[in-house]
C-alpha cells in the first residue's frame, strides 16, 4: 500500500530516534519516498548519515543550508508528502504542534502539511502522565492528527510504565492500514444530520438542547478522510468542518433540517441521522418579543416535528444505507430494534447515559452499535474522532462492500 507514496519522517530529540531508523527501511523496502526532517536534538542520538544513508536523501533539519544561500521549503515538502510521521514525538514538539510554535524546520513543515499526520510520543512515564501532555495529546486529535499511543514496558530511564514509542513495525502497519483503508468510501454520497435543532418561540427565544454536534461532524470528517462527498446538514453549534469534501448546510430548526435532508437523501447513498432534533416545535411562536406581563404567564403550546428518521425511512431504496443514534435509558436493545424497525434502519449506535464520559458535549462516547436483526456490538470509551472510525469500518465493511 505504501508503493510510490512520499513520507516525511519526523525525528525529534528522544532516544527511540535511534528505532526510527529501523521504520525509514521499512518504508523506503515498501517502495515509498522518504524525507527524513529532524529537530537539531534529534541529531544529538542519531546521526543524519545513517538516515540519509537509509532514505536515499539528505536529512534536512535547518530552515537554511549552511553558506549556500539557499532554503528547504517547508510550503514544497507540506504539499510532496502523502503522509508526515513523527516519530519519536516529544512532549517538547508535541507542545509545539499543539499550538503553532513553528521555530523549527519539523514543526514548520508539520503546520504546511495537508496530508495525513502521525504522532508516536515516546518520553518518561511522568512527563506523559502530566496533564499539560495528556491536554496537548488531545488538541492535536481534535486537529484530526492520529495518535500512534505509546506502549507500555521498561524506559531508557529504567522505570516501568507508558511511554516508550511503539515499535516501528507496528507504526509501519498503521500507516499500511491507513492507506489499504485509505479511501474505501470514495465515490460514495454521504449525508450526516448533526447537533441540535432550535425551536423559535419568539425572535430571541428558543427551546433547544445540549447536543454540541461533536460525534456528527466527527463522522463527517471521517467519512470525507475515506474518500465520500459528504454533505452535513448541522443544526445551531460552534464547530468548524475542515475537510473541503464536506458540504456543509446550516439550519436551524428541526423542519428546516427535515426539508434540507429529505433534499438530499434523494442524491446519496448513505444517511446518517446523528442529530437531536427537538420533538416538538412552538405552535404559538410570534415574530414580536413576548413582554413580561405582570400577572399573566404565558404559555407555550407545542406541536410534533416531524421525525426526520421515519421520513427518511420511508423514502429509502434498496441502494441506500441509513445509520440511526439513540439515547435510551431503559430496555436499550429492544427499544434500539423496535426503533430500527420503525425507522427502517439498518443499524442504530446506542448512546449510553450510564457514563459520564458519554453523550451530550464531551469529547469521548461510549456506545453499542445494534443492527436491524439484533446483532450487537460493544465499545469501550473512546475520543470521538475514533468512535466515528468504528462507526464507519462497520458501515464500510457490513453495507457497502460490494454495492455498486
Ligand atoms: O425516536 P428517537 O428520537 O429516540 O430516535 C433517535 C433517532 O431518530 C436519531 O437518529 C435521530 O437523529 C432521529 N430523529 C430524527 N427526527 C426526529 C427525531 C429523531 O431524525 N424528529
Amino acid at each position: 500500500m505504501l508503493k510510490g507514496k512520499n513520507i516525511i519522517v519526523g525525528i525529534t530529540g528522544g532516544i527511540a530516534a535511534y528505532k526510527t531508523a529501523s521504520l525509514v527501511r521499512l518504508f523506503v523496502k515498501a517502495g515509498a519516498s522518504v524525507q527524513v526532517i529532524m529537530t537539531p536534538n534529534a541529531r544529538e542520538f542519531i546521526t543524519p548519515v545513517t538516515l540519509s544513508t537509509l532514505s536515499g536523501k539528505p536529512v534536512i533539519s535547518e530552515f537554511f543550508t549552511a553558506n549556500t544561500g539557499q532554503w528547504n521549503s517547508h510550503v514544497d515538502l507540506g504539499l510532496w508528502a502523502d503522509a508526515m510521521v513523527i516519530a519519536p514525538a516529544t512532549a517538547s514538539t508535541i507542545a509545539k504542534m499543539a499550538h503553532g510554535v513553528a521555530d523549527n524546520m519539523l514543526v514548520t513543515t508539520y503546520l504546511s502539511a495537508k496530508a495525513p499526520v502521525f504522532v508516536a510520543p515516546a518520553m518518561d512515564l511522568d512527563m506523559f502522565k502530566h496533564p499539560t501532555t495528556t491536554h496537548n495529546l488531545e488538541l492535536l486529535r481534535s486537529y484530526g492528527n492520529h495518535i500512534i499511543e505509546p506502549a507500555a514496558g521498561e524506559l531508557a530511564s529504567h522505570l516501568i510504565g507508558k511511554g516508550r514509542m511503539e515499535e516501528p513495525e507496528k507504526i509501519f502497519e498503521v500507516l499500511n492500514r491507513f492507506f489499504e483503508q485509505g479511501q474505501d468510501l470514495a465515490g460514495k454520497k454521504i449525508m450526516i444530520t448533526a447537533g441540535p435543532t432550535y425551536e423559535k418561540i419568539d425572535p430571541v427565544r428558543f427551546i433547544g438542547n445540549f447536543s454540541s454536534g461533536k460525534m456528527g461532524f466527527a463522522l463527517a470528517e471521517e467519512c470525507a478522510a475515506r474518500g465520500a462527498e459528504v454533505t452535513l446538514i448541522a443544526g445551531p453549534v460552534a464547530l468548524k468542518t475542515s475537510s473541503p469534501a464536506i458540504n456543509r448546510i446550516d439550519v436551524m430548526s428541526a423542519q428546516e433540517m427535515h426539508d434540507a435532508a429529505i433534499k438530499e437523501f434523494e442524491k446519496s447513498d448513505v444517511a446518517i441521522l446523528c442529530a437531536a432534533v427537538a420533538d416538538y416545535a412552538v405552535e404559538n411562536a410570534v415574530d414580536h418579543k413576548i413582554k413580561r406581563e405582570k400577572d399573566e404567564i404565558p404559555v407555550i403550546r407545542l406541536k410534533k416535528n416531524p421525525d426526520i428518521a421515519r421520513a427518511i425511512g420511508e423514502m429509502k431504496r434498496p441502494d441506500q444505507v441509513t445509520i440511526g443514534f439513540a439515547l435510551e435509558t431503559d430496555n436499550e436493545i429492544e427499544n434500539a430494534i423496535g426503533k430500527c424497525q420503525r425507522k427502517n434502519l439498518d443499524f442504530i449506535v446506542l448512546n449510553s447515559l450510564q457514563n459520564k464520559n458519554a453523550g451530550f458535549q464531551v469529547d469521548t462516547n461510549v456506545i453499542t452499535i445494534i443492527t436491524s436483526d439484533g446483532k450487537k456490538m460493544e465499545y469501550p470509551c473512546k475520543p470521538k474522532t475514533e468512535v466515528a472510525k468504528d462507526i464507519i469500518n462497520v458501515l464500510a465493511k457490513d453495507y457497502l462492500k460490494g454495492m455498486a
